[in-house]
């Protein structure tokens, strides 16, 4: 059997459609129907007519999709492929954090549970915290998870943020050093940085982008070669797309083991047997398809 010509027939058969992050293993990204950033795959997710998403990233994002088209079903080939970021904040920090600070509006990276985005009033990714900070209505804002994109975000603004205290183990072990010493073996590279990235990291920077950001902004440029301060799952992409370019690690190659955990057999399966299915609370879908929409239509009030 090849698995490739088996996933492509269920497709077909099935009424499904694969999409696909940019961090996933190169020969997941080949099957994709549509790879993309965070903002590009929900935006997908609401427009896809499409019955069944088999959504090959982490949890947070196949959530999102299902929130955003609860009529479809939406599949995870594997269960287990979550996001530790996503799991340092629950609903009840949030709520606590909400009664500290009662005036204050919320805004949570989409890489949150479900049940932290029905507590928001908005959401927003790496490709657009940056305006949704300066146009949300409110002078405080509670910015969940990311304290390194939430710092980031603060350059951009006199509202004051209030941070919490998660991250993303992977673009954490991008450290300062290791930047400074491929900055020296790669002089005349651009350096691009995933906001996720360290403070420090980020103040070395050319560019600070989402995935799909670099993507965009490598195909445009003049420029030859690239230091990727990411997960290493782009650089097939940027490559792919870019015959003519070099992209280099920053130091050893950064990995996601979450987004690393689906295999062609894993989608396989998930095709056939329809798993696993994403199910939520219709409250939580209610609730976290306002603080979604408020983002995908621009509704900051
Ligand atoms: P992007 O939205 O930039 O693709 O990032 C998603 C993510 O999980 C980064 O770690
Ligand atoms: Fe989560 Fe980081 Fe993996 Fe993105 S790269 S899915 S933020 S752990």
């Amino acid at each position: 059997m090849d698995i490739v010509e088996e996933i492509i027939r269920l497709k077909k058969e099935k009424n499904a459609i694969i999409l696909v992050h940019n961090y996933q293993r190169s020969e997941i990204q080949d099957i994709a129907d549509f790879l993309g950033d965070s903002l590009g795959l929900s935006r997908k997710a609401v427009k896809t007519d499409a019955k069944i998403i088999v959504f090959c990233g982490v949890r947070f994002m196949a959530e999102t999709a299902k929130i955003l088209s609860p009529e479809k079903m939406v599949l995870l080939p594997r269960k287990e492929a979550g996001c530790p970021m996503a799991d340092m904040i629950t609903a009840e920090d949030l709520r606590i954090l909400k009664e500290k600070y009662p005036g204050a509006k919320v805004v949570s990276y989409v890489n949150t549970n479900a049940d932290v985005k029905a507590e928001s009033d908005i959401c927003c990714t790496s490709a657009n915290a940056i305006k949704v900070v300066r146009n949300i209505k409110a002078e405080k804002i509670i910015f969940t998870p990311d304290k390194n994109l939430a710092a980031y975000c603060q350059r951009f603004t006199d509202k004051e943020i209030i941070p919490w205290n998660g991250y993303c183990y992977v673009h954490e072990k991008i450290r300062e050093e290791e930047v400074r010493l491929a900055k020296e073996k790669f002089p005349d590279a651009l350096l691009l940085v995933h906001p996720e990235c360290n403070t420090s990291v980020i103040d070395l920077a050319d560019e600070v982008l989402s995935t799909s950001g670099m993507l965009n902004f490598a195909k445009k440029t003049d420029k030859k070669r690239f230091l990727i301060g990411t997960e290493e799952g782009l650089i097939y992409r940027l490559k792919k797309e870019n015959p003519g370019k070099k992209f280099y690690t920053v130091g050893t190659a950064k990995i996601c083991r979450n987004m690393k955990m689906t295999t062609l057999n894993d989608v396989y399966l998930s095709l056939k047997e329809e798993r696993y299915a994403i199910k939520l609370p219709e409250d939580i879908i209610k609730f976290a398809q306002k603080a979604l929409t408020a983002m995908l239509r621009n509704i900051y009030g």
